[in-house]
């Protein structure tokens, strides 16, 4: 399963990037505003840190502006893919973008009929929102067993892959990865989380104990 990185951080992105972890990263028009910086520009400086696909969101309802803001943004460097909202003008912007040989995200899926209709449209990618369905009390992993059935069951027709979103916990990564998503977008925060164990630590110190007691050096 490919880690894409859910921040427009650029220290966040330069510190996992130099870890070797970030496959690609994912923005949102929330994510830009807790930047505070200019979008972009933030679109540029992570596409000169990170070659994997950077997802740049478009800011219009309107199918045509979303269209022209999809070329402008594609033109910044050739791993930008266009983030586009599950919406009639949004499925639009995405097959019109899509025939071009752009990249699109499509992005707020919370069901699986989202899922296939985005897929028939020609999404390279579709985010489903899983943490804000648990928010709701609706199992937001279902969605994505669900999601991988549908598109498994038409492997030459349906090329779409899956990106799971709104992850809010290591444990999710790893139930995502079982169910066979392509992707899961990640807080840097819970890829940090990811590594940690107690019982590495307590295992570690006790090594460590050890070793100096054996008076010996490297
Ligand atoms: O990239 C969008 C998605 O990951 C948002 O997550 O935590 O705001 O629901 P969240």
């Amino acid at each position: 399963m490919k880690f894409f990185v859910d921040t427009a951080n650029i220290d966040e992105i330069s510190e996992l990037s130099e870890m070797g972890i970030v496959d690609g990263v994912t923005t949102n028009p929330s994510l830009i505003y807790k930047s505070g910086r200019d979008f972009k520009e933030v679109i540029k400086e992570i596409a000169r840190i990170v070659s994997g696909p950077i997802s740049a969101e478009v800011t219009s309802l309107d199918k045509n502006e979303m269209i022209d803001q999809g070329l402008e943004l594609s033109k910044i460097a050739n791993n930008i893919v266009i983030k586009v909202p599950l919406t009639e003008h949004g499925l639009i912007a995405c097959k019109n973008l899509s025939k071009k040989s752009i990249k699109v995200n499509v992005t707020l899926c919370f069901s699986s009929s989202q899922a296939l209709i985005a897929s028939k449209m020609g999404a390279t990618y579709i985010s489903p929102f899983i943490g804000r369905l648990d928010d709701i009390s609706n199992e937001g992993l279902n969605l994505i067993e669900e999601i991988i059935t549908i598109y498994s069951n038409y492997p030459d027709r349906l090329s779409t892959e899956v990106l799971v979103a709104s992850i809010r916990s290591p444990l999710q990564v790893a139930q995502v990865a079982q169910m066979g998503a392509d992707v899961a977008t990640i807080p840097p925060k819970i890829i940090k989380q990811m590594i940690k164990h107690p019982l590495t630590d307590i295992g570690l110190n006790s090594f460590m104990e050890d070793w100096k007691k054996t008076g010996q050096t490297f």
